[in-house]
């Protein structure tokens, strides 16, 4: 044992992410990660590559993306001091807990969600405060707000639209566990252009304890450009940007970014479609014998299969449809998440699914 005696320990009890399934082929379905089956229109792409070979490769990007931020603050209504950008929201999950917690920090946390904030608070030597989700996997408000008025956390963490649930906060919610705690609010809102309720967006107006997330990942079609944005009155954001790594848009994405904001009928035609598709899925999941599937306000469902979750896994999987294995979520043991694809995707996942059960 040479080397691990320096690897902190809350780092060795961890496992590296990892993804199940298999990589990218032309023969594979792929409904495991949210993404939108769509991708960026071949015209729009060439324009880019065009721009690509324009820019010096060799000099550095902007240390904060500024024409990036500047279009993002005047899309949200907010000034350009309360957005930051950066390399998928996922880099500003960290950026955000560097920022806020050390050894002991308390982080409330509702159950099931994204693994990947409880990750990093143990990452952090943080303390993660649990707070389950109801039976029916909708948010227990009441259990959060009580939870952190008894453990007094700095951080609360609220993805609504949550992954991997589907389930969203009932209006007023956010407002009132801001209202009624007096923690920090990270609401993650990478599903949110997917849901029926609006954005938390203009409480940030009122609160300065409140921090926005987004990204470009999901209905946006870049989740492999790597671009993601948090909003948060200007004074905190001044605090996030004391931690956060520098230069970690890439000219490139950005350019993309801002390509894709200038042309939002594209993306609202797309998200109609894709919430289209998650309803016809919902109905067609429903109708399934001994099938149980929860109502979702994002592009993806959570079901129950008969019989075991892991075997129809890999059954979808030798018909080369990928789905998600959510199991090691608690109160997931036994489900499966799917996200809509295009509508031939959709129906060669229902039709494998009919044949395996
Ligand atoms: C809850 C949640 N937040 C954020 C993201 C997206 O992260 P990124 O913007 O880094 O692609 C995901 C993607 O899986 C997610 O499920």
């Amino acid at each position: 044992m040479t080397f691990e005696r320096h690897i902190k320990s809350s780092v060795r009890r961890l496992e590296a992410y990892a993804v199940k399934g298999r990589p990218l082929s032309p023969d594979l379905i792929k409904l495991n990660q949210n993404e939108n089956p769509f991708d960026v229109p071949e015209p729009l792409k060439r324009e880019l590559t065009e721009e690509l070979l324009r820019m010096p490769w060799n000099r550095y990007p902007d240390v904060f993306p500024a024409a990036l931020t500047a279009a993002l603050a005047e899309r949200l209504g907010i000034p350009p001091d309360w957005v930051i950008a950066a390399n998928g929201s996922n880099e500003l999950m960290y950026t955000v807990m560097m920022a806020v917690v050390g050894r002991g920090t308390k982080v409330l946390i509702p159950s099931p969600t994204f693994f990947l904030y409880e990750k990093i608070v143990a990452v952090m030597e943080g303390e993660v405060v649990d707070v389950p989700a109801r039976a029916d996997l909708s948010f227990d408000t009441e259990g959060i707000i009580a939870a952190a008025r008894t453990h007094r956390p700095a951080l609360i963490v609220l993805n609504s639209p949550n992954s991997p649930t589907g389930q969203m906060l009932p209006p007023g919610d956010v407002e009132r566990i801001l209202r009624e705690t007096d923690a920090l609010v990270l609401a993650d809102e990478a599903y949110i252009e997917f849901a029926d309720q609006p954005s938390v967006l203009p409480l940030l107006r009122s609160s300065d304890r409140l921090i926005v997330l987004r990204t470009f990942s999901k209905a946006l079609s870049l989740a492999g450009l790597r671009i993601g944005y948090l909003a948060a009155q200007g004074p905190l954001c001044a605090e996030l940007m004391k931690p956060k790594i520098p230069f970690t848009v890439n000219a490139f994405s950005a350019a993309a970014a801002l390509a894709l904001m200038r042309r939002p009928e594209l993306v609202d035609e797309r998200i109609v479609l894709i919430k289209r598709e998650k309803q016809r899925l919902f109905e067609a999941l429903g109708r399934l014998p001994g099938v149980r599937v929860f109502p979702s306000q994002t592009n993806f469902l959570i079901f129950i299969p008969p019989g075991g979750a892991k075997g129809v896994f890999e059954r979808l999987l030798a018909a080369d449809v990928l789905v998600r294995d959510v199991g090691s979520y608690p109160m997931l043991g036994n489900a499966l998440r799917v996200n809509a694809g295009t509508p031939e995707e959709n129906d060669a996942f229902l039709d494998a699914l009919k044949r395996i059960l």
